[in-house]
């Protein structure tokens, strides 16, 4: 939880004076005015407008009314001609101009004289195919209406194996003409082909759970540890059966088969590793998870393991609710097994480590460090400096281990363009370069089963 941005002072004026306030963050589209100085006027007064001061700023806001709330101890400043963005003002000093944003409509609109007129033709071949199977779906649902619960969900667990293999082939022949449509496109007519084509799309986006909250990033990017448990979850979500379909299909994409390999994957490295250093005394083997998500290989590892007691893991994001999702798996773990591990959860970003010289001193170091899902979205100078500061929490003889996505993937337009999610795939030397100045004892690439993704493994001198 974010904590409650700092009061700012500001004058209120018009036909009744001026006043004193010390505003306070009430929501995204409104404030509480204290009055300080004396009382304050009545309820309802108007206002022609309010000085805010932030920083060595002013800014005039418009016309507003003061509103007294019976469980409020200040009144509220609602705003009637305009509507600010006080989370922005509040907590990042930053006046959004609300009115502005709409300038930008016309812009987006123009952008559409740039489609291509073959994509224009694929998006509305895509839109009637889809609206036309929606139809015969919801026309099969509408007949189950007055049927009793459990009959209508045997029937529609009839609808979705019977038209899965059919559904899912017409979606994977619409990829494939996405990838010939698009193929000769830059990342710029991606962007702009790509933004088209979910605007039209969007109604079925918005029903499919996955679909929707790639397009949406409830907390601000994509790939949080929610989608990641849908991957790893791979099982029908939605409210209607067409819903449940397109909610389906992307999980069975090669780079979500990718996601899932790699949970098979990591433990088999790790187990390899392990090997290398036995006989270790209890809590001995440490490893870390860098950008862990829901860490599902690790509840996994932790559940199979005959000596856990042999492990002390430590699991790093930047993300409050990933680590609280990791936690609550492996405290179920512990439970089914009556046993207690040895974990610790870190609460930072891979940020901190470039900007902090004591990431040892703070973490200590490890005979297994692994980092799945989180280069994927590093730029090369920081991927660079990322992977450097990670060897460094390598102990001699022990491995470092990161993923990233291979610049073919066959997944990558589906992404984009129905997704939005972008990711920094890189070439096998691109992977390379990351760590080609540091000191290894031996560096190797493979994939998973997929190809899609692939993976290095530096194992540091011993
Ligand atoms: C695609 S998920 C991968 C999760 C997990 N490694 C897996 O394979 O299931 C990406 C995770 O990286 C975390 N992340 C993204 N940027 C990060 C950063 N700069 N520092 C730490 N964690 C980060 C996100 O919060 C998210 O949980």
């Amino acid at each position: 939880m974010n904590a409650a941005p700092l009061p700012l002072p500001g004058t209120l004026f018009g036909r009744d004076g001026r006043f004193t306030v010390q505003l306070k963050f009430a929501t995204n589209a409104s404030v509480f005015a204290n009055f300080p100085t004396g009382t304050a006027p009545p309820d309802r007064s108007e206002f022609d407008g309010l000085v805010l001061e932030v920083e060595d700023r002013a800014y005039q806001l418009s016309r507003c009314r003061l509103e007294v709330e019976e469980a409020q101890v200040d009144p509220r400043l609602v705003f009637l001609d305009d509507v600010y963005d006080f989370s922005a003002l509040f907590r990042e000093h930053r006046m959004v101009d609300l009115r502005r944003v709409f300038h930008n409509v016309a812009l987006v609109i123009a952008q559409k004289d740039q489609v291509s007129p073959q994509f224009r033709d694929y998006t509305a071949n895509t839109v009637y195919d889809l609206s036309v199977y929606k139809r015969f779906f919801a026309d099969q649902e509408a007949m189950l209406r007055k049927e009793p619960a459990s009959v209508r969900e045997a029937a529609r667990g009839a609808l979705l194996r019977a038209q899965r293999t059919r559904f899912f082939d017409f979606m994977d022949r619409g990829l494939l003409g996405l990838r010939q449509v698009t193929a000769s496109f830059d990342d710029e007519e991606h962007k702009r082909h790509g933004y088209y084509f979910r605007r039209h799309v969007w109604e079925y986006i918005q029903g499919a759970p996955f679909l929707a909250r790639t397009n949406l990033k409830p907390r601000g990017y994509a790939g949080d540890s929610h989608m990641m448990e849908m991957i790893y979850e791979d099982a029908f979500k939605g409210n209607s059966v067409f819903s449940m379909l397109l909610h389906r299909h992307p999980l069975a994409s090669a780079a979500a088969r990718a996601v899932r390999n790699r949970r098979t994957m990591v433990p088999l490295v790790l187990r390899r590793v392990q090997r290398e250093f036995q006989p270790l005394p209890p809590r001995g083997f440490r490893f870390l998870s860098v950008a862990c998500g829901p860490a599902f290989e690790v509840c996994d590892l932790l559940a199979e393991e005959p000596e856990p007691e042999h492990f002390h893991c430590a699991l790093l994001d930047q993300d409050t609710e990933a680590l609280a999702t990791a936690r609550a798996g492996i405290q179920r773990v512990q439970r089914a097994r009556r046993r207690k591990f040895s974990v610790a959860y870190v609460n930072e970003s891979v940020r901190t480590m470039l900007k902090r010289a004591d990431q040892v001193d703070r973490l200590g170091r490890f005979h297994f460090v692994y980092s799945m899902g989180l280069f994927d979205y590093l730029t090369p100078p920081v991927a660079r400096a990322v992977a450097k500061r990670l060897l460094e929490l390598v102990v001699p003889g022990g491995t470092l281990l990161i993923g990233n996505y291979h610049v073919d993937n066959p997944t990558r337009r589906y992404m984009e363009y129905w997704m939005d999610w972008t990711l920094y795939y890189r070439t096998e030397a691109e992977l390379q370069a990351l760590l080609e100045d540091a000191e290894a004892a031996s560096a190797e690439l493979f994939f998973e089963d997929t190809g899609c993704q692939m993976f290095l493994q530096v194992r540091k001198p011993g």
